[in-house]
């Protein structure tokens, strides 16, 4: 049943939220309905939040959490591959490329697996990513699903490039596309916008909901009648992004942990990267905003730096354990964000500024969910070459200059 006026006029009054009505009478039927689906569909109860922002912040008690280290991996290299491959073979691990995200830092109106980062040739980011998961397929002689999330703002986008371009030569029935959800964005006071007179502005809600809409799609059945029992999950834009790395996997699995979590070196103390720890006795991810000068220069009993080790997002869940978690309310981060919206006079303006906030999901609150976690450490100028900006930090530049360091041509 399709939500009328009336139910409409009611959440939105319990919520405070009956400006968005504003040009409803203006609307044609079809925008009529659209726009009260929409309001049927959104989530209000979590809007409120962003006006006791602080109390959502509030972490446990923070200790370190030792991470494997190069060393250690290097002993141990070919009793974790092994072990990998074996679970690779049998059809025991997928991957989940999270490509939802709207990469507006970039600034490309494109998804941005679509960019291009040739110089002499073209080479996309995601067919750097597909190149290197082909690594492992010929290695294991196996393919891997790799399941792809997107949003509804890039969905058809993503789909349509991958079909044109042959998937890279993937193979077609091993790629699963399927879309996370959206959440309102608000004014500062928590109020909706509208992006258009029928329509709430909306955003992705964050890389955290993956799980969730994995399953609401209905790719978990698939995920269970395959036989998957991890699940790598990885970010779009690291282009030295090693998936479904059967040492890490091996690793992970001979240490019994339900969690794997690739980390590097932090180049600084003071590096801007959230790092690996233990909040209230479980993994955990402490943001560079929350360390403290004490925790940045703690040493552990070695004598080395006891919060050390930043993540890169490449996480290797346990199917299992995922299930378990997904009753549990995850937490939500509010964040400020430049949001187009209609002004007073029913204008679309497109801020300069961050003019209010988007609510979402981090997929490193997961971690906390689990009961343990293999900090798993790699070489990262060997592995980690995000691409979040258009020059200087972690930019097309910088990833570049990593790409042909480790012999891909440009
Ligand atoms: P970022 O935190 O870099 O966000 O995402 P973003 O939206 O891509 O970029 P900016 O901040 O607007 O410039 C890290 C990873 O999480 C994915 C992104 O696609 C990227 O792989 N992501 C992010 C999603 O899949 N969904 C989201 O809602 C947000």
């Amino acid at each position: 049943m399709n939500m009328t006026l009336e139910q409409a006029k009611e959440k939105l009054e319990k919520y405070g939220q009956t400006h968005v009505l504003k040009y409803y009478d203006e609307l044609s039927e079809a925008e009529k309905q659209a726009l009260l689906d929409q309001i049927d569909a959104t989530d209000m109860s979590i809007l409120e939040a962003c006006l006791h922002k602080e109390d959502l912040a509030k972490k446990g008690e923070i200790t370190p959490l030792a991470a494997m280290q190069l060393d250690e991996i290097e002993a141990n290299r070919e009793s974790f591959t092994q072990t990998g491959l074996e679970a690779i073979r049998a059809g025991k691990v997928g991957a989940v490329l999270l490509a939802g995200g709207m990469g507006t830092r970039l600034g490309s109106d494109n998804p941005k697996g679509m960019y291009n980062v040739g110089l002499t040739r073209e080479l996309y980011i995601f067919e750097c990513l597909i190149n290197n998961l082909m690594d492992v397929v010929k290695q294991a002689d196996a393919w891997v699903h790799l399941f792809v999330m997107t949003s509804d703002k890039n969905h058809e986008a993503t789909m349509n490039f991958l079909e044109e371009k042959n998937y890279f030569g993937y193979k077609a029935e091993y790629i699963h596309f399927f879309k996370q959800e959206m959440a309102a964005a608000t004014d500062y006071n928590g109020k909706i916008y509208l992006e258009e007179k029928g329509k709430l502005s909306t955003s992705p809600n964050g890389n955290g909901g993956w799980f969730i809409s994995l399953q609401k799609n209905g790719l978990l059945d698939m995920v269970h009648e395959e036989g998957i029992e991890w699940l790598n999950v990885f970010a779009v834009d690291n282009v030295l992004q090693r998936i479904a790395d059967p040492c890490f996997v091996g690793a992970t699995i001979q240490k019994n942990c339900v969690v794997g979590s690739k980390v590097v070196r932090k180049s600084a103390p003071d590096e801007k990267v959230g790092v690996m720890c233990l909040e209230d006795g479980k993994p955990s991810i402490v943001e560079y905003y929350e360390l403290t000068e004490e925790m940045m220069n703690a040493r552990d009993e070695k004598g080395d730096y006891a919060y050390y080790f930043g993540v890169i997002l490449n996480y290797l869940f346990k199917v299992k354990e995922l299930e378990a978690m997904m009753a549990s309310n995850m937490q939500l981060h509010i964040v400020e964000k430049k949001i187009p919206y209609l002004n007073e006079a029913g204008e679309l303006v497109k801020p300069e500024e961050p003019n209010g906030y988007k609510f979402e999901n981090l997929v490193l609150d997961m971690i906390h969910e689990m009961d343990s976690c293999l900090p798993f450490e790699v070489v990262r100028e060997k592995e980690f070459a995000p691409i979040k900006n258009a020059t200087g930090v972690d930019s097309v530049e910088s990833a570049r200059k990593l790409l042909e360091k480790n012999g891909v041509v440009l």
